[in-house]
């Protein structure tokens, strides 16, 4: 395979005019501790299967890694049932926004997709049903497929998301009322306001999804996450659900999977080639990060380097 010409000076030209540039949008205003973030933070860390990797501004710097936590979530939930999931949680695309609560009423408590936040509240009850310790195991899960210790949740971000989370708590309780939930909501609510809570840098990301960029990948125990056909199908999700109302513009654009989250951060794939994550913590109106979403789409502009 060929090496991933100029990708440096390319990365740091693009990140050099973006940061002159502007930075509209704002961080996320609904979770408390996410406001006080200072948007101008802006991080990019890249890495490939040829081990081009690279860094620029704020990547080792540690942010709420938010929805990016519903790609982890979801790949341990199907590594554990496999194809079962699906009766749970659809795979079509919503075109609604991440926390609607709309078509439920009409798709019988079945969320469109496991990276809304209906669907990855069902995800969270399933995984629930199955850890024995559901937030120490799934925060070993997410060590173990990074390879990085120093991952954990915050305490403060889940009790700040919790004290206004009356969506997430309507979604919840609505969806168990179709039988769609099947433990106590306050148990799979505190779980998934946890999952959300998750402090990675964007190093640590790109080495969280080393396994759906990379086929060949064995953690440091030496076993795969998931199977190639699993894999191939969560960056199949994420191609078409990974940014909400906004996924269509996101493969128009950018032309790559991904997933973002309301902390600023996104994570695109190109797989068997790399991995890239930006963090700025400005979003656009569709709670997708303003600057994150401008820098993917030059960067796969610039290299040519989109799955299109
Ligand atoms: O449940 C929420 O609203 C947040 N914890 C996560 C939402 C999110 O990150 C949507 N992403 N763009």
């Amino acid at each position: 395979m060929h090496r991933i010409a100029n990708h440096k000076e390319i990365i740091q030209k693009i990140y050099q005019e973006i940061i002159e540039g502007d930075n509209l949008g704002a961080p996320a205003g609904y979770i408390p501790n996410l406001a006080k973030v200072d948007p101008n933070h802006f991080g990019v860390y890249f890495m490939s299967t040829q081990e081009d990797n690279f860094g620029i501004g704020d990547w080792e710097k540690k942010f709420s890694i938010q929805s990016i936590s519903k790609v982890l979530s979801l790949s341990l939930a199907y590594q554990i049932l496999g194809d079962s999931i699906w009766s749970r949680v659809g795979v079509e695309p919503s075109g609604s926004a991440f926390n609607s609560l709309v078509r439920l009423e009409t798709d019988n408590g079945i969320p469109r997709n496991p990276f809304l936040n209906g669907g990855a509240i069902v995800i969270c009850d399933l995984l629930f049903s199955q850890l024995d310790n559901p937030l120490e195991d799934f925060i070993q899960f997410v060590r173990e497929v990074s390879g990085c210790e120093e991952i954990n949740y915050s305490e403060e971000v889940a009790k700040s998301e919790a004290s206004v989370g009356y969506r997430n708590i309507a979604l919840c309780n609505f969806i168990k009322s179709f039988g769609n939930i099947d433990n106590d909501p306050n148990d799979v609510l505190h779980f998934y306001f946890h999952i959300c809570s998750i402090e990675m840098n964007c190093y640590q990301l790109t080495k969280a999804f080393e396994f759906l960029m990379d086929g060949r990948f064995k953690t440091k125990k030496g076993s795969s996450v998931l199977n190639l056909s699993q894999a191939k199908r969560i960056n199949a999700i994420m191609q078409t659900c990974g940014f909400y109302d906004e996924s269509g513009e996101f493969s128009f654009k950018v032309g790559l999977p991904g997933k973002s989250g309301v902390g600023g951060g996104i994570v695109a794939v190109h797989p068997e080639k790399y991995c890239i994550c930006v963090w700025s913590p400005n979003l656009n109106k569709n709670g997708n990060s303003y600057r994150g979403m401008k820098f993917l789409e030059r960067f796969t502009t610039e290299t040519e380097l989109s799955i299109f």
